[in-house]
């Protein structure tokens, strides 16, 4: 496997990545199946992470990469401005299926970023359009992500994604975040504190008034600031406050879209409609970059109502490229045959139940969990903020395991792989990944904690085929019969 090693990385400017640190110690992934990456060396790796919360239907799925090639033998591009193709027409009929008509009207990107970029600008051009010209504030909250467009970044709440871009967009607000470990750590779901934040919008309408607010963006559970779940209420008290205030409100659902939370989307989970949703990554199944917009028919009509015309000046070249319309309705007929819904929430309870079985560990000062999401939070080392959870990626990776982190937050979210497992020629269960996560996790989680040696983290990853991975599957297996099945499980 070694001849497929790059043989130099210093061309390509790797997004955010410490790139020297990377390039000293490269982690690199050369093909994917079912649950597993296989490293450069040949190792698996278990995917904790779902592709960077990409890939609902587990990698290389067999009926997507068959549509996808498909396609590309068919119709390799077709422009979507002013022309058409029948597959972008198709997807966006199941897409209102698979939302329930809930929304009328879908709008194609390539990419998260690209898709909360345009539903900023829907938000404005649909209140201009409707002659209240003057709602051009837009108001995003605290540890929001949204993406590295302008748009994103200035609603978004991370400070180092602003710091360096200049003054950002003009007439943007933000609520407060909302988590707050001394009130609600180790919490199952929903926290009980802190509904309240959402009467902050108040506060902010109060001074600017509500004539100028065109749109409310939040994600329902901040993914990439390291797992925040909404208070108890919170996301309906929002929705409240906007109709109230004739606010748009926009749920970006890039990462909590497509059974994340075990419904079709979070808004489903929490029972809040949004008029306007983002989404991206496991609407193709992570195969094919595309984005999307879903917009109320209100939203949409209000363009229609307009004189005769383009109705709205956006788009891009590749809104509805032929080869991510495939990908995209072959995922969501994946999603209806193997019942990846259905499937999500079986494995709910056992993967709440391994991660939340983390408590005590060193240095583990939260576990967070809801749907297929966990979040573990440790306790930062003083004056090296970032590193002990960055250490607990490495030494993961080194025991084939992938996770992901943000500061000293470990951000998890499992594929729901229906089918077993059978890379190794075993039937592992579908729900190994909350089993080897966990057991990955502890030993990553202790060692990070012990504060291991970084050459001791820049190690090769030893083979894990095999041996590691039939440990992980028969851990698993030993802990779910010690909950509810006897001893004929265990296959040590
Ligand atoms: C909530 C949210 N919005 C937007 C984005 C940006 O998506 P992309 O990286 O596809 O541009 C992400 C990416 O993780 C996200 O989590």
């Amino acid at each position: 496997m070694n001849e497929t090693r790059p043989e130099s990385m210093s061309a390509f400017w790797m997004p955010f990545t410490n790139n020297r640190d990377f390039k000293a110690n490269p982690r690199l992934l050369v093909s994917a199946e079912g649950m597993y990456y296989k490293d450069v060396d040949g190792n698996a790796i278990l995917d904790g992470t779902a592709g960077l919360w990409c890939v609902p239907c587990g990698h290389a799925q067999p009926q997507i990469v068959g549509a996808i090639r498909e396609m590309v033998g068919q119709l390799d591009f077709a422009p979507t401005f002013q022309m058409g193709h029948p597959a972008a027409f198709d997807l966006a009929e199941k897409l209102m299926d698979y939302t329930g008509h809930k929304f009328g009207h879908v709008f194609y990107t390539n990419s998260g970023s690209e898709a909360v970029d345009t539903a900023l600008k829907i938000a404005l051009a649909y209140h201009r359009v409707r002659g209240e010209g003057a709602r051009t504030r837009l108001i995003g909250r605290e540890r929001g992500y949204h993406g590295v467009g302008f748009g994103g970044i200035s609603v978004g709440g991370i400070g180092g994604n602003r710091k360096t871009f200049g003054p950002l967009l003009p007439g943007v607000d933000h609520l407060p975040h909302t988590h707050n470990l001394d009130k609600n750590a180790y919490t199952v779901g929903e926290p009980e504190y802190g509904t309240h934040l959402a009467d902050e919008l108040e506060r902010i309408v109060a001074l600017h008034d509500a004539s100028t607010i065109a749109a409310v963006i939040v994600e329902p559970v901040a993914g990439s600031t390291g797992v925040l779940i909404p208070p108890k209420g919170y996301l309906k008290r929002l929705r409240e406050l906007c109709t109230k205030h004739g606010i748009l409100l926009i749920f970006d659902e890039v990462i909590t879209g497509f059974g994340r939370m075990t419904t079709p989307f979070a808004a489903d989970y929490f029972d809040v409609e949004p008029d306007l949703m983002t989404t991206a990554k496991g609407l193709t199944n992570g195969m094919v970059p595309m984005g999307a917009v879903f917009s109320k028919k209100y939203i949409h009509d209000a363009f229609m109502d307009a004189p005769p015309g383009i109705e709205l000046f956006h788009g891009y070249t590749y809104s509805g490229h032929p080869l991510a319309c495939a990908a995209s309705l072959a995922t969501l007929q994946v999603f209806e045959e193997q019942d990846i819904l259905g499937h999500a929430k079986n494995m709910q309870a056992y993967w709440q139940d391994a991660v939340h079985s983390l408590k005590g560990l060193p240095h583990v000062i939260d576990l967070r969990s809801i749907g297929l999401i966990a979040g573990i939070e440790l306790d930062p080392i003083a004056g090296k903020p970032g590193t002990r959870a960055f250490n607990a990626f490495k030494q993961a990776f080194a025991d084939g395991v992938l996770i992901r982190t943000t500061g000293d937050i470990i951000a998890l979210s499992p594929l729901r792989r229906r089918r077993a497992d059978t890379h190794d020629g075993r039937h592992h269960r579908p729900v190994a990944t909350a089993g080897a996560g966990k057991t990955a996790c502890r030993r990553a989680v202790r060692q990070a904690g012990h504060g291991i040696k970084e050459s001791r983290l820049n190690y090769k990853p030893r083979k894990t085929r095999g041996r590691t991975l039939r440990g992980y599957a028969s851990q698993w297996d030993a802990y779910q019969s010690l909950r509810d099945r006897p001893r004929r499980l265990i296959r040590v």
